[in-house]
C-alpha cells in the first residue's frame, strides 16, 4: 500500500473526516490490502460501541404498488410485469406476531410509494403494533411523505425511518430518477425526519449506473455531515423489466470497502450487510459484518408475496434470507465470532429524542 493511502486510512481513523478529494482517492486506489487494513479498524471501532452484537430486524414488505418511476427499481410503475400485492393490516400484525415469537424486536414495514396508506391507516397498523407489542421498534421505509405526515406517523409510535438517498449527487440523481423526482425534495425529507425525532437512516446504490468515484466521494461526504443514525448500501443489481436490464451490477468488494469507511466515518452508525450484498455473493452478509456491518434484516413477509416484491432479479428471500432461518443466521454469525442478539438495537448515535 502506498503511503499516502495509509495516510488517508490513519487521518480517516483520528479525524473521522477527508476531504472528497481523498474519499476520492481512497476509492479510486484501493487494494486488498488497503480493504484490510479499513476492515480492521472498522471492527475494532464497531467492537469499541457494540460489542460483537449483530441486530437484527423483520422485514415486512407491505406493499409493492409504488407512484414512482425510479429506473433501477423492479416495482417501478411502469413494470406492467410486475404482480401487484398489498398487505392489509391483520397480515401485517400476524407477520409481527410470528416475528415477535422468532426473538425479533425491531419490525421494519418497507413499501413502495402506495397511496392506500394512508396517514390515518399507517397511524392505525402502528397503533396496534404497538399496542401488543410494547418492548419492540417499529422502523418505516415508506418513501417520501410530507413533514405533518412523518410527524403523525412518529406521533402514533414509529420509532425509526429509512430513506435512502440514493446519491449525493444532484445530476447522477437525475439520471436514476425521472423528471418529476426531485434531489432537494429527498434531502429535504431526511431533514424533516431527523427533526421530527425519528432515528434516521440514509444510504446509497453502490456500483449504479453512471456512478463514479467522485459520486461515491459525495456520499461519504453526506453521510459525514448528516451523522445518520443508519445508512443502508448495497450493490445495484438490475432487473430485467427496466430501463436499466443491460447494465452491470455492483460488486461485493466496493460495498464492503465502503461499509469499512462509513463505520470510521460515524463509528456508532448502524449498517446492515443488507440484501443486496447477499444476493449478488453467497457469502455477502458475513462479509458485510467483517466489513463493519452490524444489523441483519430478514425477510418476514408472508411467504406467498415474497417473490413479487422483486427490486431486482434473483432478490433473495427464502433460505436464510427469511426470518424463519434465524438459528440457522444465528449459527452462521457465531462460526464468525458474532452474536445476533433479541433486543431493540437502537443506535448508540445520541441522536434520539426522549419521547
Ligand atoms: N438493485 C439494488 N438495490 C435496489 N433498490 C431498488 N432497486 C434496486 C436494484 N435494482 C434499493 C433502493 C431502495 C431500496 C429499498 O432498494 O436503494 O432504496
Amino acid at each position: 500500500m502506498n503511503g499516502t493511502l495509509y495516510g488517508l486510512i490513519r487521518k480517516l481513523e483520528q479525524t473521522r473526516s477527508l476531504t472528497r478529494t481523498e474519499y476520492e482517492y481512497l476509492i479510486t486506489h484501493r487494494s486488498q490490502e488497503a480493504a484490510d487494513t479499513l476492515a480492521q479498524k472498522a471492527v475494532s471501532a464497531r467492537r469499541r460501541i457494540y460489542g460483537n452484537a449483530v441486530y437484527v430486524r423483520g422485514l415486512i414488505e407491505i406493499s409493492n404498488i409504488c407512484k414512482n418511476d425510479c429506473l433501477y427499481c423492479g416495482i417501478r410503475r411502469s413494470n406492467r410485469r410486475c404482480e401487484r400485492y398489498r398487505l392489509d393490516a391483520g397480515q401485517i400484525l400476524s407477520c409481527c406476531m410470528e416475528g415477535y415469537a422468532l426473538g425479533f424486536r425491531t419490525f421494519v414495514l418497507q413499501g413502495g410509494e402506495d397511496g392506500f396508506f394512508t396517514d390515518e391507516i399507517l397511524c392505525g397498523i402502528i397503533r396496534s403494533i404497538k399496542e401488543r407489542h410494547p418492548d419492540c421498534a417499529v422502523t418505516l421505509s415508506l418513501g417520501e411523505r410530507k413533514p405533518l405526515s412523518y410527524q403523525r406517523l412518529f406521533d402514533a409510535g414509529a420509532d425509526r425511518y429509512l430513506l435512502r438517498h440514493e446519491t449525493a449527487d444532484r445530476s447522477h440523481y437525475h439520471r436514476l430518477h425521472p423528471p418529476d423526482m426531485s434531489f432537494t425534495r429527498r434531502m429535504e425529507c431526511l431533514r424533516s425526519l431527523r427533526e421530527t425525532g425519528y432515528q434516521t437512516g440514509c444510504g446509497f446504490l453502490v456500483g449504479s449506473p453512471y456512478q463514479t468515484a467522485e459520486t461515491l466521494a459525495m456520499d461519504l461526504k453526506f453521510v459525514e455531515t448528516f451523522r445518520p443514525d443508519m445508512c443502508g448500501i448495497g450493490p445495484f443489481i438490475p432487473h430485467n423489466d427496466t430501463p436499466f436490464r443491460d447494465m452491470p451490477a455492483g460488486d461485493t468488494e466496493l460495498t464492503c470497502y465502503l461499509l469499512s469507511i462509513l463505520r470510521l466515518i460515524h463509528p456508532p452508525v448502524l449498517l446492515p450487510a443488507t440484501t443486496a450484498l447477499g444476493t449478488l455473493d453467497p457469502d455477502g452478509r458475513e462479509k458485510g459484518i467483517l466489513a463493519g456491518a452490524n444489523v441483519v434484516m430478514p425477510n418476514l413477509s408472508p411467504p406467498s408475496v415474497r417473490k413479487k416484491y422483486e427490486l431486482y432479479n434473483n432478490k433473495l428471500c427464502t433460505g436464510d434470507e427469511s426470518a424463519q432461518a434465524k438459528e440457522h443466521l444465528a449459527q452462521r454469525m457465531k462460526s464468525i465470532g458474532y452474536e445476533i442478539v433479541t433486543e431493540r438495537g437502537d443506535a448508540k448515535t445520541g441522536n434520539n429524542k426522549i419521547r
